[in-house]
């Protein structure tokens, strides 16, 4: 039996009530002997700068290299709106993918059958739909430099962010498409602004090149990112694989996640190159923020974690059939008409956190029994 060790943060807000019902399905697989989690929280976020002034300390920071998967909630929220910029509960996050070299973000819009009305576009589009946005995670806007604002001469101020791809990056993460296109439908739409920015030309260079030289099977499309944000919502289902940068990625994945209902269930993925075993470093995470005005009242849809959960089984742990059974709880327990708040249709059951955890964890206990 292998022994998986695992970084919990939480961070803040309704991270907390998300990540613990992931913290019951580890009881669960470890009862099981399916594999042994040993599990370590930590504070990140807010949190983290509550009790030392940092939103990730060289300590947490050291125990996410040495983990084999860390498990991400969200961090933020009003009560850390005025601290500095530097050290604002972001930070922590961005540093922990920076550090970890976590450049490949894969984010999974699938919309379960249950679901396919609780989306804002109509059932035919979204029925079915299971696209993948990959986001380039540790480049682009989010990190080149400068990155600041100065005061000019005549009192005025200057902003400048700098965005920054080298063609390295944007190989390995066009590879990254590529590969998984092959498991899925074969097709990858590269999304740029070539027609304004010289990183979109390098990138459509690149990831031409690259597919020509690796891209066997696969189907690609180039796409600018504008149009790809309305192609999403006029017809979603003609997408497989989205690659992008770090800033389109970001908006693009938010924009994808209404498709499948609510923000409240899109997981994430980050991974990093493979090292000389072939492990990745890891970072699961759901696509969704810490939503300050609903933490702590048992109402936050815990799916987007607990699919995130999904994905470390998957991608880090190797645990493929775990993986499979636990989206099918997830799917069985929304065909049962049990729904958090922010997925509630007519007719269905309204649950809480702990409850819809619950209801999945029992759904997995049968599934596996
Ligand atoms: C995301 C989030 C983060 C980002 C924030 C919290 C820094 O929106 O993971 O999509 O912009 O990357
Ligand atoms: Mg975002």
């Amino acid at each position: 039996m292998s022994t998986f060790n695992l970084l919990l943060l939480p961070g803040d807000g309704i991270g907390v009530e998300v990540m613990a019902e992931v913290e019951r399905l580890l009881a669960f697989f470890n009862k099981k002997s399916k594999a042994k989690f040993e599990v370590t929280t930590d504070l990140v976020g807010g949190a983290a700068i509550d009790k030392y002034g940092t939103p990730l300390t060289d300590e947490t920071l050291a125990k996410a290299k040495q983990a084999d998967a860390v498990l991400f909630g969200s961090v933020g929220g009003p009560k850390w709106d005025n601290v500095p910029y530097e050290i604002r509960p972001e930070a922590g996050l961005l540093r922990l993918r920076r550090e970890l070299d976590l450049f490949a973000n894969l984010r999974p819009a699938i919309c379960y059958p249950a679901l396919a009305e609780a989306s804002t576009l109509k059932r035919e589009y979204v029925e079915g739909l299971d696209i993948l946005i990959l986001r380039e995670l540790t480049g682009g806007t989010y990190f080149g430099e400068p990155k600041e604002i100065v005061t000019l001469e005549n009192g005025e101020k200057r902003a400048v962010d700098t965005t920054i791809y080298t063609t390295h990056e944007i190989e390995r993460i066009a590879l990254v498409a590529f590969d998984l296109a092959r498991k899925r439908k074969g097709k990858v739409h590269s999304a740029e602004k070539r027609n304004v920015m010289k990183t979109g030309v390098l990138w459509n260079q690149v990831v031409t090149e690259t597919h020509k030289k690796y891209g066997q099977g696969v189907e690609l499309h180039h796409i600018l990112a504008d149009n790809c944000a309305m192609q999403l919502v006029r017809n979603p289902k003609q997408f497989d694989v989205i690659v992008c940068d770090n800033l389109f990625g970001d908006i693009l994945s938010d924009e994808a996640a209404m498709l499948t209902g609510s923000l409240g269930m899109l997981p994430s993925a980050s991974l990093g190159a493979p090292d000389e075993n072939g492990r990745r470093k890891a970072l699961y995470e759901p696509v969704h923020g810490s939503a300050p005005d609903i933490a702590g009242q048992n109402k936050a849809n815990p799916i987007a974690t607990i699919a995130s959960f999904g994905m470390a089984l998957r991608y880090s742990f190797d645990m493929v059939r775990e993986a499979d059974l636990l989206d099918q709880a997830i799917s069985n327990t929304l065909a049962r008409g049990l729904r958090t708040a922010d997925i509630m249709q007519p007719n269905m059951r309204e649950v809480g956190t702990s409850e819809m955890g619950s209801a999945i964890l029992e759904e997995l206990e049968r599934l596996t029994a």
